[in-house]
Protein backbone atom coordinates (compact mmCIF):
# COMPACT_ATOMS: atom_id res chain seq x y z
CA UNK A 1 0.00 0.00 0.00
CA UNK A 2 2.98 2.34 0.53
CA UNK A 3 4.29 2.99 -3.11
CA UNK A 4 8.17 2.76 -2.95
CA UNK A 5 9.82 6.20 -3.84
CA UNK A 6 13.21 6.21 -5.35
CA UNK A 7 15.15 9.35 -5.10
CA UNK A 8 17.94 10.87 -6.83
CA UNK A 9 20.07 13.62 -4.64
CA UNK A 10 22.92 14.77 -6.98
CA UNK A 11 24.43 16.86 -4.49
CA UNK A 12 26.61 19.21 -5.73
CA UNK A 13 27.22 17.51 -9.00
CA UNK A 14 26.19 18.38 -12.82
CA UNK A 15 25.42 21.18 -15.01
CA UNK A 16 21.86 21.75 -16.59
CA UNK A 17 23.73 20.71 -19.29
CA UNK A 18 24.48 17.56 -18.25
CA UNK A 19 20.96 17.00 -16.41
CA UNK A 20 19.86 17.28 -20.00
CA UNK A 21 21.53 14.43 -21.36
CA UNK A 22 20.75 12.17 -17.91
CA UNK A 23 17.43 12.17 -18.62
CA UNK A 24 17.84 11.38 -22.47
CA UNK A 25 20.33 8.45 -21.02
CA UNK A 26 17.54 7.84 -17.73
CA UNK A 27 14.57 7.59 -20.01
CA UNK A 28 15.64 5.21 -22.69
CA UNK A 29 16.86 2.94 -19.71
CA UNK A 30 14.16 2.43 -17.89
CA UNK A 31 10.90 2.92 -20.41
CA UNK A 32 8.21 3.90 -18.42
CA UNK A 33 8.29 3.46 -14.48
CA UNK A 34 4.21 3.07 -13.30
CA UNK A 35 4.71 1.14 -10.14
CA UNK A 36 7.95 3.12 -8.26
CA UNK A 37 8.14 7.03 -8.03
CA UNK A 38 10.79 8.33 -9.24
CA UNK A 39 12.32 11.62 -8.04
CA UNK A 40 15.32 13.26 -9.31
CA UNK A 41 16.82 16.27 -6.99
CA UNK A 42 19.05 18.24 -9.20
CA UNK A 43 21.13 21.92 -7.87
CA UNK A 44 18.64 24.72 -8.08
CA UNK A 45 20.12 25.57 -11.70
CA UNK A 46 19.25 22.44 -13.05
CA UNK A 47 15.73 22.44 -11.73
CA UNK A 48 14.01 23.95 -14.86
CA UNK A 49 15.95 22.11 -17.52
CA UNK A 50 14.80 18.76 -15.89
CA UNK A 51 11.12 20.12 -15.60
CA UNK A 52 11.38 20.66 -19.35
CA UNK A 53 13.37 17.22 -20.39
CA UNK A 54 11.39 15.08 -18.63
CA UNK A 55 8.41 16.64 -19.39
CA UNK A 56 7.06 13.73 -21.48
CA UNK A 57 7.38 11.68 -18.65
CA UNK A 58 4.96 12.22 -15.83
CA UNK A 59 6.59 9.59 -13.74
CA UNK A 60 9.63 11.66 -12.94
CA UNK A 61 8.93 13.83 -10.41
CA UNK A 62 10.92 16.86 -9.41
CA UNK A 63 13.02 17.81 -5.90
CA UNK A 64 14.91 20.44 -4.89
CA UNK A 65 17.60 19.79 -1.31
CA UNK A 66 17.01 22.87 0.26
CA UNK A 67 14.10 25.74 1.04
CA UNK A 68 14.39 28.74 3.49
CA UNK A 69 11.05 28.68 6.48
CA UNK A 70 10.24 32.56 5.11
CA UNK A 71 7.82 33.12 2.29
CA UNK A 72 10.58 36.08 0.54
CA UNK A 73 12.91 38.70 1.92
CA UNK A 74 16.35 39.99 2.34
CA UNK A 75 17.85 36.09 2.89
CA UNK A 76 20.85 36.31 0.25
CA UNK A 77 21.58 33.11 -1.14
CA UNK A 78 18.29 31.48 -0.14
CA UNK A 79 15.28 29.75 -2.26
CA UNK A 80 11.56 30.18 -1.14
CA UNK A 81 9.30 27.14 -1.31
CA UNK A 82 6.75 29.45 -3.92
CA UNK A 83 9.76 29.80 -6.27
CA UNK A 84 10.47 25.75 -6.23
CA UNK A 85 6.70 25.33 -6.44
CA UNK A 86 6.99 27.88 -9.70
CA UNK A 87 9.09 25.18 -11.33
CA UNK A 88 6.87 22.45 -10.78
CA UNK A 89 8.69 21.01 -7.79
CA UNK A 90 7.22 18.04 -5.75
CA UNK A 91 9.23 17.17 -3.26
CA UNK A 92 12.23 18.54 -1.18
CA UNK A 93 15.02 17.50 1.00
CA UNK A 94 15.38 18.89 4.60
CA UNK A 95 17.94 17.84 7.05
CA UNK A 96 20.06 16.16 5.08
CA UNK A 97 23.36 15.20 7.42
CA UNK A 98 25.59 17.17 5.15
CA UNK A 99 23.43 20.63 5.71
CA UNK A 100 23.33 19.54 9.35
CA UNK A 101 27.15 19.65 9.86
CA UNK A 102 28.39 21.43 7.76
CA UNK A 103 25.52 24.55 7.42
CA UNK A 104 24.51 24.27 11.17
CA UNK A 105 21.02 22.86 10.43
CA UNK A 106 19.82 22.54 13.58
CA UNK A 107 16.34 20.53 14.71
CA UNK A 108 14.12 23.78 14.89
CA UNK A 109 15.58 24.92 11.33
CA UNK A 110 14.18 21.24 10.01
CA UNK A 111 10.54 21.91 11.92
CA UNK A 112 10.30 25.52 10.50
CA UNK A 113 11.43 24.03 6.64
CA UNK A 114 8.91 21.07 7.22
CA UNK A 115 6.31 23.08 7.74
CA UNK A 116 6.95 25.90 4.88
CA UNK A 117 7.07 22.71 3.04
CA UNK A 118 3.75 21.43 3.91
CA UNK A 119 1.60 24.97 3.87
CA UNK A 120 3.04 25.22 0.36
CA UNK A 121 1.91 21.53 -0.96
CA UNK A 122 5.98 20.32 -1.36
CA UNK A 123 6.70 16.65 -0.04
CA UNK A 124 9.51 17.54 2.38
CA UNK A 125 11.83 14.15 2.35
CA UNK A 126 13.24 14.75 6.42
CA UNK A 127 16.31 13.01 7.18
CA UNK A 128 17.25 10.98 10.10
CA UNK A 129 20.87 9.48 10.96
CA UNK A 130 23.29 8.98 13.68
CA UNK A 131 26.89 9.08 13.39
CA UNK A 132 29.24 6.19 14.09
CA UNK A 133 29.97 7.18 17.48
CA UNK A 134 26.52 7.22 18.23
CA UNK A 135 25.92 4.01 16.83
CA UNK A 136 28.91 2.14 18.49
CA UNK A 137 28.02 3.69 22.16
CA UNK A 138 24.61 2.10 21.33
CA UNK A 139 22.60 5.77 21.74
CA UNK A 140 21.20 5.96 18.13
CA UNK A 141 17.69 5.04 19.27
CA UNK A 142 17.62 8.39 21.29
CA UNK A 143 19.54 10.42 18.91
CA UNK A 144 16.82 9.55 16.09
CA UNK A 145 14.02 9.35 18.21
CA UNK A 146 14.75 13.45 19.06
CA UNK A 147 15.26 13.99 15.03
CA UNK A 148 11.99 12.71 14.37
CA UNK A 149 9.86 14.52 17.66
CA UNK A 150 11.83 17.53 16.59
CA UNK A 151 11.66 17.77 12.81
CA UNK A 152 8.01 17.17 12.93
CA UNK A 153 6.61 18.66 15.85
CA UNK A 154 3.46 20.17 15.41
CA UNK A 155 2.81 18.28 11.62
CA UNK A 156 -1.18 17.66 11.96
CA UNK A 157 -1.37 13.84 11.63
CA UNK A 158 -3.47 13.99 8.26
CA UNK A 159 -0.13 15.34 6.91
CA UNK A 160 1.83 13.12 8.31
CA UNK A 161 2.07 10.90 5.22
CA UNK A 162 2.70 13.81 3.18
CA UNK A 163 6.25 13.51 4.53
CA UNK A 164 9.00 10.99 3.54
CA UNK A 165 11.01 10.28 6.57
CA UNK A 166 14.53 9.17 5.04
CA UNK A 167 16.82 7.33 7.44
CA UNK A 168 20.92 7.97 5.94
CA UNK A 169 22.74 6.33 8.97
CA UNK A 170 25.66 9.00 8.77
CA UNK A 171 28.30 6.48 8.78
CA UNK A 172 27.14 4.52 5.36
CA UNK A 173 26.91 7.90 3.55
CA UNK A 174 29.41 7.93 0.56
CA UNK A 175 31.78 5.52 2.41
CA UNK A 176 30.66 2.22 0.44
CA UNK A 177 29.47 0.67 3.94
CA UNK A 178 26.01 0.19 4.00
CA UNK A 179 24.09 -0.93 6.66
CA UNK A 180 23.15 -4.14 5.97
CA UNK A 181 19.30 -5.14 5.27
CA UNK A 182 18.75 -6.80 8.25
CA UNK A 183 20.37 -3.35 10.27
CA UNK A 184 18.66 -0.77 7.85
CA UNK A 185 14.87 -3.20 8.29
CA UNK A 186 15.62 -2.75 12.29
CA UNK A 187 15.81 1.35 12.45
CA UNK A 188 13.20 1.43 10.09
CA UNK A 189 10.45 -0.60 11.90
CA UNK A 190 11.79 1.65 14.91
CA UNK A 191 10.82 4.57 13.23
CA UNK A 192 7.93 3.52 12.20
CA UNK A 193 7.00 2.63 15.96
CA UNK A 194 8.05 6.42 17.03
CA UNK A 195 6.09 7.59 13.98
CA UNK A 196 2.83 5.72 15.98
CA UNK A 197 3.72 6.89 19.10
CA UNK A 198 3.87 10.57 17.85
CA UNK A 199 1.50 10.31 15.67
CA UNK A 200 -1.07 6.94 15.10
CA UNK A 201 -0.49 3.64 13.65
CA UNK A 202 -2.77 4.36 11.00
CA UNK A 203 -0.66 7.54 9.93
CA UNK A 204 2.46 5.34 10.67
CA UNK A 205 1.81 2.62 8.15
CA UNK A 206 1.01 5.33 5.34
CA UNK A 207 4.29 7.38 5.60
CA UNK A 208 7.33 6.59 3.76
CA UNK A 209 10.68 5.66 5.15
CA UNK A 210 13.74 5.18 2.87
CA UNK A 211 16.96 4.01 3.16
CA UNK A 212 20.09 6.32 1.59
CA UNK A 213 23.62 5.53 2.73
CA UNK A 214 25.39 3.71 -0.28
CA UNK A 215 22.90 2.25 -2.34
CA UNK A 216 24.04 1.28 -5.62
CA UNK A 217 22.65 -1.22 -8.07
CA UNK A 218 24.45 -4.26 -6.33
CA UNK A 219 22.43 -3.94 -2.97
CA UNK A 220 19.35 -2.20 -3.71
CA UNK A 221 17.25 -5.55 -4.84
CA UNK A 222 18.35 -6.88 -0.79
CA UNK A 223 17.36 -3.32 0.81
CA UNK A 224 14.22 -2.62 -1.52
CA UNK A 225 12.76 -6.27 -0.25
CA UNK A 226 12.51 -5.04 3.52
CA UNK A 227 8.93 -4.54 4.70
CA UNK A 228 9.60 -1.03 6.36
CA UNK A 229 12.01 0.23 3.91
CA UNK A 230 10.11 2.07 1.43
CA UNK A 231 12.50 3.24 -1.32
CA UNK A 232 15.97 4.47 -1.23
CA UNK A 233 17.67 8.12 -1.08
CA UNK A 234 20.49 7.59 -3.42
CA UNK A 235 23.70 9.44 -3.63
CA UNK A 236 26.88 8.78 -5.70
CA UNK A 237 25.31 5.19 -7.50
CA UNK A 238 22.56 8.66 -9.34
CA UNK A 239 24.86 10.46 -10.76
CA UNK A 240 25.25 8.27 -13.50
CA UNK A 241 22.06 7.41 -15.12
CA UNK A 242 22.36 3.77 -15.77
CA UNK A 243 23.30 3.26 -12.82
CA UNK A 244 20.12 4.86 -11.08
CA UNK A 245 18.01 3.18 -14.10
CA UNK A 246 19.91 -0.05 -12.55
CA UNK A 247 18.69 0.84 -9.37
CA UNK A 248 15.09 1.62 -10.50
CA UNK A 249 15.06 -1.77 -11.90
CA UNK A 250 16.30 -3.84 -8.85
CA UNK A 251 12.90 -1.94 -7.06
CA UNK A 252 10.72 -3.20 -9.76
CA UNK A 253 11.92 -6.53 -9.66
CA UNK A 254 10.98 -6.33 -5.90
CA UNK A 255 7.00 -6.00 -7.03
CA UNK A 256 6.89 -9.14 -9.21
P1 LIG B 1 25.58 8.02 -1.06
O1 LIG B 1 24.54 7.23 -1.82
O2 LIG B 1 26.60 8.66 -1.96
O3 LIG B 1 26.16 7.25 0.07
O4 LIG B 1 24.78 9.28 -0.43
C1 LIG B 1 23.65 9.04 0.31
C2 LIG B 1 22.98 10.35 0.54
O5 LIG B 1 23.45 11.17 1.30
C3 LIG B 1 21.73 10.63 -0.21
O6 LIG B 1 21.10 11.76 0.28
Amino acid sequence: MRKKILAANWKMNLTHVEAESYVETFLNEVGEVNDVEIVIIPSFTSIPTLAQASGNAPFIRLGAQNLHWEKSGAFTGEVSATMLRALFVKYVIIGHSERRALFGETDEMVQKKVHTALEAALRPIMCVGETLAEREAGSFQKVLRQQVEQGLKGVPVEHLSEVVLAYEPIWAIGTGRTATPAQAEEVHAFLRSVLAELFDQTAADRTRIQYGGSVKPENAEELMREPNIDGALVGGASLDAHSFARIVRATEKTLR
